[in-house]
């Protein structure tokens, strides 16, 4: 195993993640939310916001990929995909690890809009801003990080590291 330097901490994490339900259910509350985890990279981001989250809450998930190593192929693939029933006239949150080019959050903003759902917004545990290719912002976004690829709480390198409790850098 390389030697990861760790750069947000488990408590960090935990303590955003509470702040985000609490905002979350002050404006969605009394609503129906459908909650769409985008794996794999999300799915831990999902299961400790979904369970600090006090209002009524669906969950869906959905896959794409665009990553080879540490490079964006700035091509979408969907491979995992979701039914328009389950999002049509929905208040719809997509859940997203991290936003970089902005390609994969496009992709997703666009095959979500066309099922129509009632209202749309974008959570992101990462924001890497100064990556972006496509004009393109999260609505809420947990933590803004630097132009550093970044593993752990469910991103990978190469498929390792998503089991580590905290997000680090891999030190070479
Ligand atoms: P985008 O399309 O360039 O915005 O890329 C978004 C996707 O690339 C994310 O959902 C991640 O799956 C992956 N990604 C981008 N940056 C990193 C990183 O630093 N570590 C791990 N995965 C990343
Ligand atoms: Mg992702």
């Amino acid at each position: 195993m390389d030697k990861i330097k760790r750069l947000i901490s488990e408590k960090e994490i935990k303590d955003r993640i509470k702040v985000l339900a609490s905002d979350l259910y002050n404006k969605y509350g009394k609503e129906e939310v459908v909650f769409i985890c985008t794996l794999k990279g999300a799915v831990f981001f999902a299961c400790d916001l979904l369970k600090k989250y006090k209002g009524d809450a669906r969950l869906e998930f959905l896959r794409v990929s665009s990553y080879k190593g540490t490079k964006s192929t700035g091509k979408i693939e969907l491979n995992l995909s979701i039914s328009k029933e389950n999002i049509e006239s929905q208040n719809v949150i997509i859940l997203e690890d991290i936003v970089d080019t902005g390609n994969t959050l496009k992709f997703l903003k666009n095959y979500i809009l066309d099922m129509n759902p009632k209202s749309l917004k974008i959570c992101t545990l990462l924001d890497k801003k100064m990556r972006r290719e496509v004009d393109i912002e999260a609505d809420y976004s947990c933590f803004e990080i630097e132009d550093l690829f970044v593993v752990g709480y469910g991103l990978d390198y190469n498929q390792k590291y998503r089991n580590l409790p905290y997000i680090g850098v891999i030190e070479k």
